[in-house]
This record gives C-alpha cells, structure tokens and sequence, in this order.
C-alpha cells in the first residue's frame, strides 16, 4: 500500500526515523549508565514498547492501570505506575499485573500506600517528590522524611527510592541546563533526607523528553523516563530537543475546503490533534511540513483552519499534508491505528492498544 492510499486524517510513522531516535536515547543511556524506563503513554503500542525492551530498556512506565494491563502483552521485567493509584477496583486489578511483572508504584501520600498496602501483593514503591512541577509529589525536607517513615514501615511494600517529575524544565538550551544545576542541588538535599531516615534510593527516576541529553548532568539522578522521544514532535523541536527530521510521526490530512480566501480547511481538528497548547510564540496548532510558512491557528473538531497567505502558494481541494502536531500523545490517543512507512511504502498498521485507557 502506498502512502498515497492511506484515509485521512491519520497518524504516519516514518520507521526509519523513529528507529533512530530509539537508538539514540538507547545508546545515550548506556553510555551516561542511566537506566531507561520508556513512558509508554506516547505510543500505547506493545510492540513498539517490546523494541525499546530489545534496545535495553529497564523497564516500562505508564499512567493508568488500563496501561499497565496491554503493556503486559510486552513482556517487560517491571513495570512503573508513575500516577496515583487510587480506588479498590484499580489496585485490585494492578495486583493482578502483578501476578506477571515486577510492579513499582510511585507514592506521595500515606493513603495511596496504605491501600496498596491492604492488597497483599508485593508492590515496589517510589516516593514521589515535588522537584517544582507542582503537579504531585510531597515537598522535599519535613513532608518527604514524614511521609517515607510512615510508609516504609508498610507490608508488602518495598521501597526501591524515589521519583520526580520535571515537568517546569522544557528546555534543551542554557536556561534548561541552569534549570537543571538547580534541580540537581535539589536531588542532593533530597537524597540527604533518605539517608536520615536510614534508606537507601536504588532507583532515582526523573526524566523527560526536552531535556533527555543533559539527564547525565542531573546529579544522583539513575533513571529517565522518556517518552515523546520515540516520535518528538513541534514542542520538543521548540524545546531544542530535537530538529524537525527527528519528528517521526505526523497526521496526514487532506485538504477539504479552500472556499474562504487565503484559507484551507483540513479534515483534521481536536478530535484528530487535540488541543494540546503550542509551547512556542505564535500558538497555533501544529507545523505543516509542506508548507512551514502556513499557520494552523484554529480547530473545530472535525475542521482545521490553515492560514496560507504567507505560503504563496494554493492547495486544492484533496491535496494531501502533513502536520506535526504541538504533543504527539494526546494525538496518538485519538487514533485506532497507526501506519508506519518507510519510503512512501506502509509496512505495517499497528493497533494503538492502550488509547483511552483512562481507568
Ligand atoms: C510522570 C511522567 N514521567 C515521564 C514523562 C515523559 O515525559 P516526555 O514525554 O517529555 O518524555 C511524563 C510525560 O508527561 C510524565 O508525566
């Protein structure tokens, strides 16, 4: 089947390209000794998580129970719920995971381990810790050292260390690696405050995208947890994470109207993109590869304004385009299937088996 066949809006996969990039981070990590546990949240494929396990990934991540469950079908040696598990129906269900896998949930609240505890299973636990995202994650000092005793003294749990989340620090450039000096004088302190409760951290795991080629300046950090890396996409090229032939996944539209002046319509809006914010200045939703001057600076949800009036070019009705879209994830999410191709050829058509997995 040729690209060319392919029903729009899609997600395409250039194979080569997403193949590089999971050699690169692979290759990276084992050279800095960092242990890889890929984020499967950006591609929810098992197949694609099994060639990250072949290319030397300790382990996987993921947010949801649902998660954790297809990505079984991987075989990986552990898996890492990096979100609070919280309610008896899911810690039920992600003992049954267990059953098959090492699993590692990460903690920032005595309830959430309690309740693990209460299972019976053996669970792996990680503290989580607020490194200036915001998000969860208890402060580092007093709340980190009261809640590690509290939970430490838990059946069934085993602590392994601790986690972090960078969400605030998106940059690959200098104010990134400023953020980063700041973040590791942090890990140090925190590191400081285990050791004062008698433990030991085995695992430290943080990590992102953006930032993925600088973890080895992170001070006591082990573990990165990466995830967009397997595709990239317009906020991690914004970042400096990555160029734009890094991008290995885009959404192939079609163009479905022209009738407003300067304007095309295409087949792909927030139910194709989702709505996920452009990092950069300008907005808009997403990067034409055929035509970088065109703003993508609208969505309904079945239609995309595209402004070409600074392309000087036109578009006819059934042109066919490719957009990077601003956070590869969410879009994935929205798609049954993924094509990959290599050379305008589609190889194969993978099942993304982990979308909507909100439970
Ligand atoms: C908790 C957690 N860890 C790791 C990641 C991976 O980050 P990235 O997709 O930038 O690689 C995310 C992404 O949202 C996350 O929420």
């Amino acid at each position: 089947m040729h690209i060319s066949e392919i029903e729009t809006p899609a997600v395409v996969v250039d194979l080569d390209v997403m193949e590089r990039n999971l050699c690169r981070l692979a290759d990276y990590t084992r050279r800095h000794n960092l242990r890889l546990r890929p984020h499967t949240k950006t591609h929810k494929i098992p197949a694609l998580a099994e060639r990250q396990l072949e290319l030397g990934a300790a382990g996987l991540t993921v947010a949801k129970v649902g998660e954790a469950e297809v990505m079984l079908k991987a075989r990986p040696p552990g898996i890492l719920v990096e979100y609070p598990v919280i309610g008896r129906e899911k810690i039920e269900r992600l003992a049954e995971v267990a059953r098959h896998t090492r699993v590692t949930v990460a903690v920032d609240s005595v309830e959430a381990a309690e309740a693990l505890s209460a299972a019976g299973t053996e669970f792996g636990i990680l503290a989580e810790v607020d490194v200036g995202a915001a998000r969860v994650g208890v402060q580092p000092g007093a709340p980190l050292r009261d809640l590690l005793r509290r939970i430490t003294r838990l059946p069934n749990l085993y602590f392994e260390g601790l986690s972090f989340f960078q969400g605030h620090i998106l940059s690959a450039q200098a104010d990134g690696v400023l953020a980063l000096e700041r973040l590791s004088v942090l890990i140090e302190q925190i590191l400081a405050d285990i050791k004062q409760e008698g433990l030991q951290a085995q695992v430290v795991s943080g990590g992102n995208t953006p930032t993925a080629f600088l973890s080895h300046q992170i001070r006591g950090l082990n573990e990165i947890r990466s995830g967009t890396y397997i595709f990239n996409d317009r906020n991690t090229v914004f970042s400096g994470g990555c160029a734009w032939e890094d991008c290995a996944a885009s959404l192939l539209v079609t163009v479905v109207s022209r009738a407003v002046n300067g304007q095309v319509i295409i087949d792909g809006g927030s139910k194709a993109f989702s709505s996920d914010a452009y990092w950069g200045p300008g907005g808009g939703f997403g990067h034409l590869l055929e035509a970088p001057q065109a703003v993508f600076r609208k969505m309904n949800e079945e239609h995309g304004f595209v402004d070409i009036r600074e392309t000087g070019r036109s578009f006819p009705v059934g042109a066919r385009l490719r957009v990077i879209p601003n956070h590869i994830c969410p879009a994935v999410n929205l798609h049954d299937r993924v094509y990959t191709v290599r050379q305008d050829q589609v190889e194969q058509v993978w099942e993304v088996a982990a979308r909507g997995k909100l439970q």
